[in-house]
């Protein structure tokens, strides 16, 4: 098996893998040998280890959380908001990244959140940045972040604003994305919050991409709809009514995109077990840590390897 891993050569490589001997990509670092192509001419994650001291490029592994400040709220519903948190400039344009996530603490523990839409202040060298993202509250965790968004406290008679712990961004959140081509037509099926990685790319990666957009509303309203996709023409469909019609418009699309919760995934996939390797997915795997430590995304492939879907592509 040939794999990849997202973040090689990024400045999270090596991560906590290389250090546990673990290394997707390095047969180096797994089994001390070199098996890089002598064409290779990117950077050298086994010789960037040795060099760096033998530790991780991020301390522990992790990249390090952060306050991010909650700029605004818009609730759509009580079953959606969307949140507004300010961050530097450089987080905000990693996260214009295609699949790009954040992961945010709440009650101890933390949940991965994928970025809706991010924007920098475009003059000068240092200003600031801020995502969105889209909160759905549908758990402990994510009742938690919504309760943070609300100013707790009054000093010198001003309101402070509500305040989230956030590390990232984390790129492992679309499956097949290294297959995604801006230059062919794209056909994108969405439902509900899943939506997001799209939207997020619409106006940057996918810019002058042909987009063929069929989405299941359920969970968006109107108005969210509006505020986020009213210059994107799309076609209203039902994942669990319109099985047929969304088989058939992957048929005809040579690039798909297929963004829906892991049920709606899974069951299309199977119908389609051809396109598996092509059509680009959401990466939920049970997503945790998203550096390659916790183990909670593991899966063992065809060649009986334990590889770590947060990281690994293959
Ligand atoms: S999410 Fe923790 S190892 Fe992948």
């Amino acid at each position: 098996m040939n794999y990849k891993c997202v973040d090689r050569g990024s400045v999270r490589c090596p991560c906590a893998l290389m250090e546990a001997g673990q290394c997707y990509t390095c047969t180096m670092s797994r089994e001390g040998k070199c098996d890089c192509s002598i064409d290779w001419q990117g950077v050298c994650p086994y010789n960037e280890f040795l060099q760096g001291g033998r530790i991780p490029a991020l301390k522990g592994g992790l990249p390090e959380e952060f306050a991010a400040e909650v700029l605004s709220i818009k609730k759509y519903s009580g079953q959606l908001a969307a949140v507004r948190l300010g961050v530097g400039r450089g987080f905000a344009r990693r996260c214009d990244i295609a699949g790009s996530f954040i992961m945010a603490s709440a009650l101890g523990c933390r949940v991965p959140l994928s970025v809706l839409k991010t924007g920098w202040d475009r003059d000068g060298k240092y200003g600031r940045g801020w995502i969105e993202i889209a909160l759905q509250p549908a758990g402990p965790k994510t009742k938690e972040l919504l309760k943070s968004c609300r100013s707790r406290e009054v000093r010198d008679n001003r309101k402070l604003s509500g305040v989230w712990k956030i590390s990232g961004p984390f790129g492992a959140g679309l499956l097949n994305r290294e297959r995604l081509n801006r230059t062919e037509p794209l056909t994108v099926i969405a439902k509900g919050t899943a939506i997001a990685p799209f939207i997020n790319m619409r106006e940057s990666f996918l810019q002058g991409t042909q987009i063929k957009l069929l989405v299941d509303d359920d969970k968006l309203t109107e108005d969210f709809l509006v505020d986020y996709l009213s210059d994107c023409p799309w076609e209203k469909v039902s994942l669990a009514e319109d099985e047929q019609k969304i088989l058939a418009a992957i048929d005809e699309a040579a690039q798909v995109m297929l963004l829906a919760s892991p049920y709606y995934t899974e069951r299309i996939l199977g119908m389609r077990p051809d396109r598996k390797d092509d059509i680009i997915t959401a990466n939920h795997a049970n997503m945790c840590c998203g550096a390659g430590i916790c183990g909670a995304c593991s899966y063992t492939d065809k060649d009986g390897a334990t590889v770590r879907r947060c990281r690994c592509i293959d």
